[in-house]
């Protein structure tokens, strides 16, 4: 184990502190996300305080799509136009996209591939969600979108670490297994010491914290399996053995629209 490497990591995961830079918008925004009792106006009252969601969903709303002419320049105007969950959609995307990365100066290409691999996981999610009728679809969303934040701090930490991932994924070999035994630690520990210290939902964390595990994580099983298993269908695409990997097999054509109707949305092509 190269503890060195460990300690840096460990220290880049503890001081990985985007939100206070962007005075605490970005940690309310996922406290909002993560409750299903927050409302409309509550993600409104944060998101009004941010430059670069408000620009977006006014641009947003103004597209063709939503605007049918009429021009929308108020904010709340134009979040009632696009609806509270494609709000919450776009905010989560964004926020993991533009306003966490981007900062941090990733290569364009690994940022795009981490947040293309975190919305396929999550649509696969909701999907399960949806038809194995355990847990809260959006809910399932959100959480998977975010599994893998542990990874930035690998990409920020490690050189290459963009390389070890396609070598990983080309030999069909667990990453966290590799990161483990590289760096002494992996991006779901990595990931763990984000949520906590962003104050992410408990259940959350703990799927960031164990969705490589096989065995049986303790609590908030039905969570963890859900964002294992959507997980487990991307990086073994052939595995297909089990109820969640059959659904997934079914539905991938639907996946693939919803990421294409998205990356269309978010004008990312
Ligand atoms: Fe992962
Ligand atoms: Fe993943």
């Amino acid at each position: 184990m190269n503890l060195t490497v460990r300690d840096t990591l460990l220290q880049k995961a503890t001081d990985l502190k985007i939100i206070p830079t962007l005075n605490g918008i970005i940690n309310k925004v996922f406290h909002i996300l993560g409750n299903k009792n927050s409302s409309f106006n509550d993600l409104c009252d944060v998101v009004q305080y941010d430059q670069a969601i408000s620009s977006k969903i006014i641009s947003i709303a103004n597209s063709a799509y939503y605007s049918r002419g009429v021009e929308i320049f108020h904010l709340q105007r134009a979040m009632l136009t696009i609806g509270f969950e494609e709000i919450k959609g776009i905010v989560t995307a964004l926020l993991f996209m533009d306003n966490i990365l981007k900062k941090l100066k990733l290569k364009e290409e690994d940022l795009f591939s981490l947040w293309k691999h975190s919305i396929e996981v999550a649509c696969a999610a909701k999907i399960l969600s949806e038809r194995m009728l355990v847990e809260d679809p959006p809910k399932a969303y959100t959480v998977s979108l975010l599994h893998d934040i542990g990874k930035i701090v690998f990409y920020l930490g490690v050189e290459n670490y963009g390389a070890l991932l396609r070598d990983a994924e080309m030999n069909r070999q667990d990453v966290s297994v590799l990161e483990k035994q590289r760096f002494g630690i992996d991006h779901q520990e990595a990931g763990y010491i984000i949520s906590v210290k962003w104050k992410f939902p408990e259940d959350f964390a703990y799927a960031i914290r164990y969705h490589h595990e096989k065995g049986d994580t303790g609590k908030y099983v039905s969570l963890v399996n859900m964002v294992k298993a959507a997980d487990q269908f991307f990086l073994s695409p052939g595995d297909v053995n089990t109820t969640e990997g059959l659904i997934l097999q079914k539905e991938r054509g639907r996946i693939t629209r919803e990421m294409e109707k998205i990356i269309n949305f978010l004008q990312l092509v």
